[in-house]
């Protein structure tokens, strides 16, 4: 039976924990995986722009002794030519997986239900999981007990939004989403988040309140404007201004480090200087983006690869 990686929404505290840890064994000793994926072809479709996501994956592939074919799709939805289910169907002829970037949620799901090869989210409308990985593993090698760890995420509420709750409740985290109001997460992800937060130990707050933010020891942000987002930033400006995550946020909640997703938009969501600080793990994060993206790739398609000594 393939596995797919649409949203981590099915994904339990042990499943998440266990990938954690096996990208941290691969970061620690990648030569040991070098022929993880050998022989397998993955084609990453992209239907927006990106560098992180794009790149991390195509050499993370080849460092796992994988091959990667990347489809530009940036200027075309995919279904421009052709069905997207025959699309899934051909790509699934010839490659060992699927990664997909996509504007609708339900575009990776037609591909998911057309190719018997498993499909991995590079992020859509709803969800960012791969972000997740790689946001989780950056904050665990500072803090390793991530039950005592709180994460304030401040800004829009997205699909970068939506993979931080729905993964770190289940890892036992506290998070805290503040946004400004009209600009809150999906209310259905809101429930299923409190409800594996019930389950895992975890805990979710939701505010308008950038006080919500005191004691926690991560401050996160990402773009007040995502791909295909066609708002003027001058009336973004207006309703997000005070959202921003500058020095004196940092010193006012006590946060010791800062995370963004990148592309990261210096002195609008976060200020330069911060993105440029010792307080700043956003590269830490952009690396681990490639290690955690290999632990995904290693536990869907080689689960039973025996890491050479
Ligand atoms: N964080 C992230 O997904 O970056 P890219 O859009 O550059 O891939
Ligand atoms: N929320 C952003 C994330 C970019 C990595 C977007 O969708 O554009």
């Amino acid at each position: 039976m393939k596995q797919d990686l649409l949203s981590f929404k099915d994904w339990d505290k042990t499943q998440l924990e266990q990938l954690l840890t096996l990208a941290k064994t691969i970061k620690a000793n990648p030569k040991a995986y070098r022929k993880a994926l050998d022989g397998l072809s993955i084609v990453a479709l992209f239907e927006k722009p990106s560098l992180r996501t794009r790149v991390s994956f195509d050499i993370g592939i080849h460092k796992l002794g994988g091959h990667m074919v990347y489809l530009d799709s940036q200027s075309n939805k995919l279904a421009g030519r052709e069905d997207v289910k025959d699309m899934g169907a051909n790509l699934a002829c010839w490659a060992d997986a699927i990664v997909a970037r996509v504007f609708a949620h339900s575009t990776l799901e037609e591909l998911a239900e057309s190719a018997k090869v498993p499909v991995i989210n590079a992020l859509c409308d709803m969800y960012h999981p791969c972000q997740a990985v790689a946001d989780y593993l950056t904050i665990s090698e500072h803090y390793p007990d991530l039950s005592k760890v709180k994460v304030a995420y401040i800004g829009d509420g997205n699909n970068v939004t939506h993979s931080l709750m729905l993964v770190g409740v289940a890892l036992g985290c506290e998070v805290i989403v503040i946004t400004p109001a009209g600009y809150e997460v999906d209310a259905g992800i809101v429930e299923l988040t409190q409800q594996r937060a019930a389950l895992y130990g975890g805990k979710l707050t939701i505010s308008t309140d950038m006080d919500a933010a005191i004691g926690a020891q991560v401050l996160y942000t990402d773009t007040w404007i995502s791909m295909g987002d066609n708002t003027p930033l001058a009336e973004i400006k207006e309703v997000f201004d005070a959202y921003k995550i500058d020095e004196a946020l940092m010193a006012r909640t006590g946060a010791d480090y800062v995370l963004h997703c990148q592309p990261a938009h210096r002195d609008l969501e976060i200020s330069g200087s911060l993105i440029d600080g010792d307080k700043s793990l956003l590269m830490q994060q952009a690396e681990n983006r490639m290690h955690g993206q290999n632990a995904i790739l290693v536990q869907l398609l080689a689960a039973n690869f025996k890491p050479a000594n």
